[in-house]
């Protein structure tokens, strides 16, 4: 199973779970890839077996969305169908609620396109409620968590 991990970052926390998750999913002796959601196509898509959103939480704690509008878009971009045969997940940081929202909703729009598969992944604490300041790092204790969730995912 070869697995891409898309993942949309401001200061930094997203792309720390996303590592984690490759790190975990590497250690179960699978492939993945991981790539910063500008720089997605969906004509990608076509290599992989299985496809990871990882976003941060935002207004999730204040809303019943909780996904950043750009990763909201890249993902209604996709083509009809076009998950249908490939295992998806998410996973997400907040700075203190709305996490399980934007796993929520990530799941919700990958099912849109498609998706019968969806795992929902970890969510931890990182950074600053409702802003671009850095806060704090995911701590190591979490990082395992997404760990374990990309080994399991590749199981
Ligand atoms: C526009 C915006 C909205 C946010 N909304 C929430 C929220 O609803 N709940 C929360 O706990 N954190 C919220 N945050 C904080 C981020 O989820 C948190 O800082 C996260 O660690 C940022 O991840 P990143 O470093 O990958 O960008 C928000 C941040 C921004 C910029």
């Amino acid at each position: 199973m070869k697995t891409l991990i898309v993942y949309y970052t401001k200061t930094g926390h997203t792309l720390e779970a996303t590592k984690a998750t490759a790190k975990g999913i590497k250690d179960a002796g699978s492939e993945v890839d991981i790539l910063e959601i500008t720089k997605f196509e969906p004509a990608l898509l076509k290599n992989y077996d299985s496809f990871i959103v990882a976003a941060p939480c935002w207004d999730g704690g204040i809303t019943d969305n909780g996904v950043p509008k750009y990763v909201t878009r890249v993902l209604e971009s996709l083509p009809e169908y076009s998950l249908h045969d490939m295992r998806c997940g998410g996973i997400s940081v907040h700075a203190s609620k709305g996490g399980d929202t934007t796993v929520k909703t990530i799941g919700d729009l990958l099912n849109e396109k498609g998706a019968t598969d969806y795992r929902e992944g970890p969510v931890a604490i990182a950074g600053t409620p409702l802003s671009v300041d850095k806060g704090q790092s995911v701590s190591s204790e979490d990082l395992e968590r997404y760990k374990i969730f990309g080994s399991r995912f590749v199981e």
